[in-house]
């Protein structure tokens, strides 16, 4: 039996949705993360002061008696958003962060931007103040192989909007390429990326060799098997620039196992079992609390929590639920295809 203590975790990347799915994933974050960077797309998404103030509220009451969990809220920003508003809600404390999603990139982003000159005025100002751009970064152009909408929309839209906008604070989220790996870690200014749990574990081979796995599409889509090696090898380094964001995502299994399935993995339950068993077999285990608890909050400006977690590891399996039951109906856990052998004590 071995155990590992690690500062509390944070997840600088999440998906918590609102009514019966909030309640039901809710309590999934909070049993192991104190903190977590909440995805704004909701339907209508979180664009003004006022939305992410109402959403924090509803995330609140949705806590069960007795957790403990803070919420950071994140805008979503449209071609619209009025940067006195961002600026208000960041100094007032509302918000911690901005999403960017490229118009129709994903779920719920027909809201984004199509057009990046017309935010020019927005990210000049989030420069100003420190606020800090949370990206997707993936094209949408349908000329371009899903396959390389990352490294397409790195030279073609991040890169450019970080040299007009010097200063601008940029999160590149949920990275699944060498190439974002080799982005980030070569590149001058305030830049840092989240890496998913799912990414760390999966290729596109386990997604599609011997049947299609709904529970393993996401996006951005998981890619072949020396991209998922560069991401292990970034998370493992020690370099601060690499961090947990889940981008625990849920559906109901109806919306996942269908003729046009919805992209998200939901891991929230597991995500630091996963971990431990990635790390350890990396022989880095002593990396994971600057991954999971101190390099997220670094990044953000921010204290690392001083309460702890301890996680455990049994010679014998781990049963994890295969899904957790939501008022909203079931959800599928993310399974990695092997046992684990890692829980956090209580
Ligand atoms: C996310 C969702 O379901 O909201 N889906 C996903 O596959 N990651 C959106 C996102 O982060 O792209
Ligand atoms: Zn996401």
């Amino acid at each position: 039996m071995t155990t590992l203590t690690l500062r509390r975790p944070d997840d600088w990347h999440l998906h918590l949705r609102d009514g019966a799915m909030l309640e039901g994933v809710l309590p999934e974050t909070a049993r192991h993360f104190a903190r977590a960077i909440i995805m704004p797309n909701l339907v209508p998404p979180v664009v003004r002061s006022t939305d992410a103030q109402a959403y924090r509220d509803r995330i609140d009451a949705a806590l069960p008696a007795g957790m403990t969990f803070t919420p950071l809220m994140t805008l979503y920003l449209t071609e619209d958003s009025d940067p006195d508003d961002f600026a208000t809600a960041y100094e007032s404390g509302v918000i911690n962060a901005v999403k960017l999603y490229p118009a129709g990139a994903t779920t719920n982003s027909a809201s984004g931007v199509r057009d990046f000159d017309k935010v020019r005025p927005v990210l000049e100002r989030m420069a100003e103040i420190g606020l800090t751009l949370c990206v997707h970064g993936e094209v949408t152009d349908p000329d371009i192989d899903i396959f390389d909408r990352e490294a397409v929309f790195i030279d073609r839209v991040l890169d450019p909007i970080r040299r007009a906008t010097p200063g601008l604070r940029v999160t590149m989220e949920h990275i699944t390429t060498s190439d974002a790996v080799d982005y980030v870690t070569d590149t001058a200014g305030h830049i840092g990326a989240t890496i998913t749990t799912h990414h760390l574990m999966i290729n596109r081979n386990h997604m599609l060799v011997g049947g299609i796995r709904p529970h393993y599409y996401c996006l951005p889509v998981v890619k072949r098997a020396t991209h998922q090696q560069a991401l292990r090898k970034a998370a493992v380094s020690g370099n601060p620039r690499f961090f947990l964001g889940t981008d625990s995502a849920p559906h109901t299994d109806d919306n996942k196992e269908t003729a046009c399935g919805c992209a998200g993995v939901f891991s929230a339950s597991n995500t630091m079992a996963c971990l431990a068993h990635v790390f350890e077999e990396e022989g880095a285990l002593d990396k994971l609390e600057g991954f999971a608890s101190l390099f997220g909050p670094a990044h953000y400006g921010l204290e690392p929590n001083v309460e702890t977690i301890t996680l455990e590891r049994s010679d014998e399996a781990i049963p994890y639920p295969a899904k957790i039951e939501t008022g909203a109906g079931p959800v599928t856990l993310f399974d990695p295809g092997h046992p684990l052998h890692w829980r956090v004590l209580d």
